[in-house]
């Protein structure tokens, strides 16, 4: 049997996965799975990625992309306690089902939200731990058994992700001492909620760590509400991404400029997160560096840099910033379990799960 270490990060609005050599991006959506018509058609347009369709304790779903496109009923949500008992699991199944390989024996590092880490941390663990039953059914309906076990789970603070990534190499060695050494601030920016920690040479303050519902989907919901006054159609927030990135949408044959609205947006949206800031580490005065991540920190690092007083670590115009808590949580599981890749370890590390 193989040990895998897998770090998978859930968020409300992308689930990012990663096992060291492969690394998976989808929408945090899934939905029942129904009959494609025109198979043909799919296989030519979506690549295989694209196509998460799994089978889980006798049920049968379309995760991401595809339950976006495909599915009638389609389960999306932003609010915590559904997102853990109704996502979390399907969520991670869908991720297992790309990066692990029938029979694995899976430790896997995941994270929740600074405000949600001690009360769901166990249920977490709980939900993941064990035997699973997973398959996996592809575009042309072949389906695949992928039985597995996920032997360890860690549960961390989402933003220490980022804070272990800046601080460990690719083979989980320590390869940036600042972020060991120093007071470090994290603001990690969501699609729903942005949270902050503060790290003092690694130990966590809880005094400067908490979650605060200035996600992304705020700027979007503000752009949201402007569209439906505008047109009369309320715009799903998980279908903004794309209009916001290109900087227009097309509702009913009508092409709307959103860049005005999303200047707006995402100005109002960086003066609230800076507010957080501020009140949360007022008397942390003494942090030595500001750490801004998550996917939502790279869109609104240029609104949002310009209001944080102290040292901002620049974000890395070339990394997905999605990823950032994700390979951080990857080499966790390398250091603690001190694993190859892919390799049998000799030693198991006690785990607190
Ligand atoms: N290539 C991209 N595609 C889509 N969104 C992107 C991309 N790059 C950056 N973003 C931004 O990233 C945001 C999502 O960031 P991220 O994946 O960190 O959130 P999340 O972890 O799913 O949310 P939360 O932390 O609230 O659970 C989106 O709202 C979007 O603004
Ligand atoms: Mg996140």
């Amino acid at each position: 049997m193989r040990v895998n270490v897998v770090g998978i990060d859930i968020g409300f609005g992308f689930t990012k996965a990663t096992n060291g050599r492969d690394t998976l991006v989808f929408k945090s959506i899934f939905g029942e799975a129904s009959d494609i018509p025109f198979r043909e058609q799919l296989l030519s347009a979506a690549s295989p990625e694209e196509h998460l369709h799994i089978e889980l304790d006798g049920e049968s779903f379309f995760v991401g992309e595809l339950a976006e496109h495909q599915s009638h009923v389609r389960s999306f949500t932003l609010d915590q306690n559904q997102f853990i008992t109704n996502f979390a699991k399907t969520m991670a199944m869908a991720a297992l089902s790309r990066l692990a390989s029938p029979n694995d024996s899976v430790n896997l590092v995941t994270g929740l939200p600074v405000s949600f880490y001690r009360r769901h941390r166990e249920e977490l663990s709980g939900l993941l731990l064990g035997r699973h039953t997973l398959a996996t059914l592809d575009a042309n309906a072949n389906r695949r058994e992928i039985p597995l076990t996920v032997n360890q789970v860690r549960v961390i603070p989402q933003p220490f992700g980022s804070l272990f990534n800046l601080m460990m190499g690719d083979s989980a060695e320590l390869t940036d001492k600042r972020f060991a050494e120093e007071k470090i601030g994290v603001v990690d920016v969501g699609f729903r909620t942005t949270d902050y920690t503060v790290s003092d040479k690694t130990k966590y303050s809880g005094r400067g760590s908490g979650s605060s519902e200035s996600g992304i989907a705020r700027a979007f919901a503000m752009i949201a509400a402007k569209l439906l006054e505008q047109t009369g159609v309320d715009v799903e927030l998980y279908r903004m991404y794309d209009a916001v990135a290109r900087g227009s949408i097309k509702i009913r044959g009508k092409t709307i400029d959103l860049r005005p609205l999303t200047e707006e947006a995402f100005s109002k949206l960086a003066s609230a997160v800076a507010g957080e800031v501020d009140r949360l580490w007022a008397d942390d005065w003494d942090i030595d560096r500001i750490v801004v991540t998550g996917g939502g920190g790279a869109v609104l690092a240029p609104y949002l840099q310009p209001l944080l007083s102290g040292e901002v670590q620049p974000v890395d115009p070339t990394a997905d910033s999605r990823l950032n808590n994700v390979r951080g949580y990857w080499k966790y599981g390398r250091n603690v379990w001190n694993t190859q890749p892919q390799a049998v370890p000799e030693r198991r590390a006690a785990s607190d799960s």
